[in-house]
């Protein structure tokens, strides 16, 4: 084959965001088993669409291998009540290739010893598999026969150079594909979950349960908050967002009767706006030599609201502010640097 066809066969998006267990996945399609059938009819088998005739395509119908198939069959759904299970549609619609999972009810089994199964629409209109029987697991406690329950899995592509795949296989499961560059995911649309909210901010976009790839939404920040990161994400064409924005508050500066660096500008606290300083910002303080009358800086940054005073950093008193000004640490020479080795 082909490898751009095999990539395209391959890298198809397997993930309905909507449902935490689904799996659909188109992968090599087994040859047709015959024989070992359980089905009354299979469709006519093909190699390409172009041997369908125009109302059906070449799809791989399980068993039964490429056969041709026209893909809005629906089968039978919803289904009548079963007893001593549920069933569940696990896709949007019981169109072809659809999921259905039935599980026992609790206490309930099939007679593999499973409590769960997942039934597939075939070409034929019908749900594959026998109907689900579910009887009564034997006595509560563990039987006294060990039942060996076969681990059930799907079988997931294993072209790692097209694709990889995150999770695990077994039924129940969701998995991500993601193609490697060069590639393109193609089948199912892939859309993007909603965006993470912000908390002291807000998302500019209608709340929506998926957004399509190249979506972009806007993020705003709550009054006195800094936006940190980007103000607008996108949906990228593997599902998730460009970014990950977040609102950082300002920080109250640790210091009221000193002079401090913010900006590169030397300033009082009560001169900032509102006595704080942004996300981010540095603030360099002035402390005093152990022993000699002279200043070296110390510098903190202002990280989402907090903003350490440094261990060297002494307020001044009041009266030391009002009666000595020119005497705070802030206001005096600063070291000679070979004061403080
Ligand atoms: C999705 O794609 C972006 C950009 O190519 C990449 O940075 C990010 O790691 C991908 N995410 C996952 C979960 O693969
Ligand atoms: C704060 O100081 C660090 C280290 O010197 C520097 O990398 C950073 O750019 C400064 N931040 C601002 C807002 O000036």
């Amino acid at each position: 084959m082909e490898r751009s066809l095999l990539a395209s066969l391959l890298c198809v998006w397997a993930l309905s965001s909507l449902s935490a267990a689904s799996v659909d996945v188109i992968e090599q399609c087994p040859e047709r088993i015959l024989g070992n059938e359980r089905r009354q009819t299979c469709p006519k088998k093909c190699q390409q669409d172009k041997e369908c005739g125009n109302k059906r395509q070449c799809l791989c119908d399980g068993q039964c291998g490429l056969s041709c198939v026209a893909p809005g069959r629906m089968c039978p759904w919803p289904l009548p009540p079963g007893n001593n299970f549920d069933v569940a549609l696990l896709s949007p619609s019981p169109s072809f290739s659809a999921l259905l999972e039935v599980r026992c009810k609790p206490g309930f089994t099939m007679h593999n010893g499973l409590d769960t199964t997942i039934r597939r629409c075939q070409g034929d209109r019908q749900w594959s598999g026998d109907e689900p029987v579910c009887t009564a697991s034997s006595g509560g406690g563990l039987a006294a026969e060990p039942v060996l329950v076969p681990e059930v899995s799907c079988s997931l592509p294993d072209d790692d150079d097209l694709l990889s795949v995150q999770g695990s296989a077994s039924v129940g499961s969701t998995i991500r594909y993601h193609c490697s560059s060069g590639s393109v995911l193609i089948g199912n649309s892939v859309v993007c979950p909603p965006p993470k909210e912000v908390e002291r901010g807000h998302l500019v976009a209608v709340q929506r349960t998926e957004y399509e790839v190249g979506e972009t939404i806007y993020y705003l920040c709550k009054k006195s908050f800094l936006l940190d990161g980007p103000n607008q994400v996108t949906c990228l064409p593997n599902g998730t967002w460009s970014a990950e924005p977040a609102c950082r508050a300002r920080c109250p500066v640790p210091a009221q009767r000193s002079r401090v660096i913010v900006g590169g500008e030397k300033r009082w606290p009560y001169d900032l706006t509102d006595g704080v300083v942004a996300h981010g910002e540095n603030v360099t303080f002035f402390c005093k030599h152990p022993e000699k009358l002279c200043s070296f800086t110390a510098t903190e940054v202002c990280v989402d609201g907090q903003l350490k005073q440094p261990s060297c950093y002494l307020d001044p008193t009041w009266l030391q502010f009002k009666l000595f000004p020119h005497r705070l640490v802030s206001e005096i020479d600063a070291c000679d640097p070979d004061d403080l080795q």
